[in-house]
């Protein structure tokens, strides 16, 4: 770690994390914390918690947690320096200069050097483009319609018709042949060695939402193929979690997200004043992706090029969408073939008039089914709408489902008594108007009586950071020794002393542990709730109950090691006076 301790309180302390959470995630004041939708994994119903009193975030439903700066690091994908760096800056706070060593370039991590290339080539690929030897590129955007501006914005560049200029230019900076294969600039065959991995192509390259270069994406500048050569997934590029785009994106704050197939698309919707554009990297929409975008919004419009292929791609990119949560609509491109081609004849002002018109998911999917089939046979046409039928099971709510028999009955023509007849036919043959099953998330696994050990230790944790004034009760009783579990009893003895001297703050406790896992279970030690306590009684006798089990877990834990640890046997006299006692008391709560 390269700053001192005391500075990284000062930064964390200068964060409020609903604060900081609260500018990237939509959450709302429920009891004690604030809940909404967790951005590090796809659900419906919000589990993410932020609590301003521990200054910890933390997910019930996958367990992401931890203070500010660890939030900082997950979502904006910072290491921790970078996260540091970020919330110093956010709160004013001045840090002091780091030194880098010899030694801790050497350590600098294979990741980073990858970037490091990747930012380097792209350097390289930007500069040939504005070289005479470049010109062949620099026209062929021109015909395309980009500006200097534009070309400039998405950092365009342009690989040469030497076959490995670009990798000797990288060796001579001193990256070793292994790396740049690794980084997918360079390829070895047996024909021309190590050569570059992309000749005589423009380049687009590609940059994650921190605007760090992670690949590369090549055209041709005719007809040749492949079309696009794209770079290999590497350990800094994923293509299943990253978008064209998104970036610039992100902040474009148009209320939705407008997706497209193409590199070209995205940058000519940009040119256009359309900055909310992206698209996925030469592979088909994931739900990654999907993810990715509902951390910024909850609408995408979905602007894929008008063809065959595109339809059927933007079908299931809708399913895609749905499963994450997120709206889709439709955007109607005829009689262009792409957002690009729509934007060269038609304009800006046209494509807004066709996002306000943009079709709605389900519309759009009964208008391609409809292709499906010969509605001139009566067979087919009763097919036809007993698909229909089915596809309108699956609105949960009457209402909507009201709603949509009603549009599609209207729009082809069918009756709308007999399409909702079909559809409650169809809903009592399939078990009702749900046939999609989700796993429900209250179904708790079979505990193992070794979870329940640590579930009882894990509450008293988080009862003592709800209420750290039931302290002075419990210090009675308990004593971090009591916490068997090895990770619980280093986290108990640094929460006993902390409350024992008057303070509380759990989040610095949090910032002890430097690997995410410690810091995710750590956090979840303070987050693990009894439910359905209502009355003060029930309140006391459960409080009793848990530190009588705690207690009794560490008296059977330290006679089983009598004999092979000497500091058992007092354990084991204190453990024993300290069940008896409680198996009187009564514990009060003010
Ligand atoms: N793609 C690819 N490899 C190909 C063809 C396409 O990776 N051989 C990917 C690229 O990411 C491309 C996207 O699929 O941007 C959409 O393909 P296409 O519609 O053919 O490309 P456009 O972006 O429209 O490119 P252009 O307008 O330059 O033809
Ligand atoms: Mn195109």
């Amino acid at each position: 770690m390269y700053y001192p301790d005391e500075i990284i309180e000062e930064v964390r302390n200068k964060n409020d994390i609903v604060d900081v959470i609260g500018s990237y995630v939509k959450i709302q004041k429920k009891g004690s914390s604030y809940f909404g939708l967790c951005p590090f994994h796809n659900e419906k119903s919000p589990s993410f918690s932020v609590s301003g009193h521990k200054q910890i975030y933390y997910c019930f439903g996958c367990g992401a947690g931890g203070n500010v700066i660890r939030f900082i690091m997950n979502y904006e994908n910072y290491t921790f320096q970078e996260a540091v760096k970020y919330l110093a800056e956010r709160a004013g706070v001045t840090l002091p200069e780091v030194e880098f060593t010899e030694e801790a370039r050497q350590k600098q991590s294979k990741r980073d050097k990858l970037l490091e290339i990747n930012k380097e080539a792209a350097r390289y690929f930007y500069y040939q483009l504005r070289t005479d030897r470049g010109k062949q590129g620099r026209d062929y955007f021109t015909r395309r319609e980009l500006s200097e501006e534009t070309m400039k914005k998405f950092g365009l560049g342009y690989a040469l018709k030497t076959p490995n200029d670009l990798t000797l230019y990288l060796k001579n900076k001193g990256y070793s042949d292994d790396l740049l294969v690794e980084a997918g600039i360079s390829a070895f065959d047996e024909r021309f060695g190590l050569h570059d991995k992309f000749w005589n192509r423009v380049i687009f390259p590609i940059q994650d939402i921190n605007h760090k270069v992670i690949g590369f994406g090549g055209r041709v500048m005719g007809d040749g193929t492949p079309k696009y050569l794209n770079s290999p997934e590497t350990m800094v590029f994923d293509k299943s979690r990253n978008l064209y785009g998104l970036n610039f994106a992100r902040t474009s704050r148009a209320g939705n997200f407008i997706l497209c197939e193409g590199y070209m698309d995205v940058i000519a919707m940009h040119q256009a004043g359309f900055t909310q554009a992206v698209a996925s990297l030469g592979t088909a929409f994931t739900s990654g992706q999907a993810s990715l975008l509902k951390r910024y919004t909850d609408e995408v419009l979905l602007s894929y090029d008008s063809d065959g292929a595109g339809t059927k791609a933007a079908l299931r990119a809708l399913e895609i969408l749905k499963e994450a949560g997120l709206t889709g609509k439709i955007i109607n491109l005829e009689p262009y073939k792409d957002p690009d081609e729509f934007m060269k004849h038609l304009g800006k002002e046209a494509f807004e008039e066709r996002i306000k018109q943009a079709e709605n998911s389900f519309l759009f999917e009964i208008r391609m089914l409809k292709r499906e089939f010969n509605l001139e046979d009566p067979e087919d046409k009763t097919k036809f709408h007993k698909e229909i039928a089915r596809k309108l099971c699956g609105f949960e709510i009457e209402v909507e489902r009201e709603n949509y028999i009603q549009a599609v009955a209207r729009e082809y023509d069918i009756g709308f008594e007999n399409l909702r007849r079909l559809v409650n036919r169809y809903a009592a043959q399939t078990g009702g108007a749900k046939p999609v099953e989700r796993p429900k998330s209250g179904i708790k696994k079979r505990q193992t009586v070794e979870d329940h050990k640590k579930r009882t230790q894990r509450m008293l944790l988080t009862w003592l950071t709800d209420e750290p004034e039931i302290y002075r009760q419990i210090s009675k009783y308990i004593k971090p020794s009591d916490f068997t579990e090895e990770l619980y009893g280093r986290v108990a003895q640094m929460l006993f002393a902390d409350l024992s001297e008057g303070n509380y703050n759990p989040a610095a406790i949090l910032s002890r542990f430097t690997e995410e896992e410690e810091q995710r279970e750590v956090a979840s030690m303070f987050h693990t709730k009894l439910e359905g306590i209502e009355t003060k009684q029930d309140k006391e006798k459960a409080l009793r109950d848990i530190v009588y089990a705690v207690k009794k877990n560490s008296y059977e834990y330290y006679t089983g090691k009598l004999g092979t640890d000497v500091s058992a046997l007092q354990q084991v006299i204190d453990g024993k006076r300290a069940l008896e006692e409680l198996a009187k008391v009564h514990i009060l709560l003010s």
